[in-house]
């Protein structure tokens, strides 16, 4: 069932527990996250980042990901993430996304706030919640390209909490996504999360915070995140790179088996969305912080 961004936080703000925001730019994404979280009895989130209308434009991937998610039985919330235009953001609006992030922090704060705030505009008019992100996690959302390694190399701009206070109350925004040690992309080295950072943003916020860069970080990071605040989790490379993984280990055992051996595009998919569903399920389970399942 469809559940917008405001509700689905809320969830997780009563049972101290992070919803994971799964990207999903392929269909085997959507059922996996879908059949995760039926699984395992916890809602969940699914989104489209604009950088993927490469891999999935939102008018395909869009109008699957809200039917798909209005007919399973967990708690799904449809996430237009990290969009920088107004116009692609009125597109997911139109077809019924119950969340969306407008990414204005790699602007000059006057600037990150007005935009925000003119995206909080348009969002109130629909059944949606409202994501913006202060302070910047420096390297740009992957999956095209192989970004990623630590905060430092990505030019990472902590979220200043003072700040932060002023940017809720400018924008109208319902949850923040914070900027503490997380990197978009594969880590180089272990990551290095600021919980006093964290701390201080929790500490001068009244709304749910986000943790972006999620793949990558350890189950006891996850924890420390979830009890210092973090209510919702993006996560996307860490899923795609073990399907990819899978996929490569399953063409070597069909050619170390046979070396001619027929490789079909379904043996891939089919590894791929198995790689992904037991992932996000761990993924899921890890978030959920000791919660008992929801749905
Ligand atoms: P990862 O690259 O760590 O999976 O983060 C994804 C993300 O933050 C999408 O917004």
């Amino acid at each position: 069932m469809l559940v917008n961004l405001r509700d689905i936080c809320a969830i997780a703000e009563q049972n101290n527990m992070a919803i994971p925001q799964f990207n999903t730019p392929s269909l085997e994404a959507v059922r996996a996250a879908l059949d995760a979280a039926e699984q395992t009895g916890y809602p969940v989130m699914i989104a489209h980042a604009e950088g993927h209308e490469p891999m999935a434009p939102l008018d395909v991937i869009g109008p699957t990901m809200v039917a798909l998610a209005e007919r399973s039985s967990a708690m799904v919330c449809v996430h237009l993430d990290h969009c920088e235009h107004l116009s692609y953001m009125r597109r997911a609006l139109e077809m019924g996304f119950g969340g969306v992030m407008f990414d204005g922090s790699f602007l000059p704060y006057e600037e990150n706030v007005a935009n925000s705030s003119r995206a909080a505009d348009m969002v109130s008019l629909y059944d949606c919640g409202l994501e913006c992100e202060l302070g910047s996690m420096g390297s740009r959302e992957a999956g095209l390209h192989d970004e990623g390694g630590t905060a430092e190399e990505s030019g990472a701009i902590y979220t200043d909490p003072d700040q932060a206070a002023d940017f809720i109350a400018s924008t109208g925004l319902d949850i923040l996504a914070c900027s503490f040690g997380t990197v978009h992309g594969l880590y180089k080295g272990e990551p290095h999360l600021n919980f006093d950072v964290l701390t201080e943003i929790r500490k001068r916020a009244n709304v749910p915070l986000v943790m972006h860069g999620g793949s990558g970080v350890s189950d006891e990071d996850y924890h420390k995140a979830v009890d210092a605040g973090i209510r919702k989790v993006n996560y996307f490379t860490y899923g795609v790179k073990f399907a990819g993984e899978a996929a490569e280990k399953l063409i070597a055992d069909k050619k170390a088996a046979k070396a001619d051996a027929t490789i079909y595009w379904q043996d891939l998919t089919m590894v791929a969305y198995e790689t992904m569903r037991d992932d996000f399920e761990h993924v899921i389970k890890v978030l959920a912080n000791g919660a008992v399942p929801i749905a």
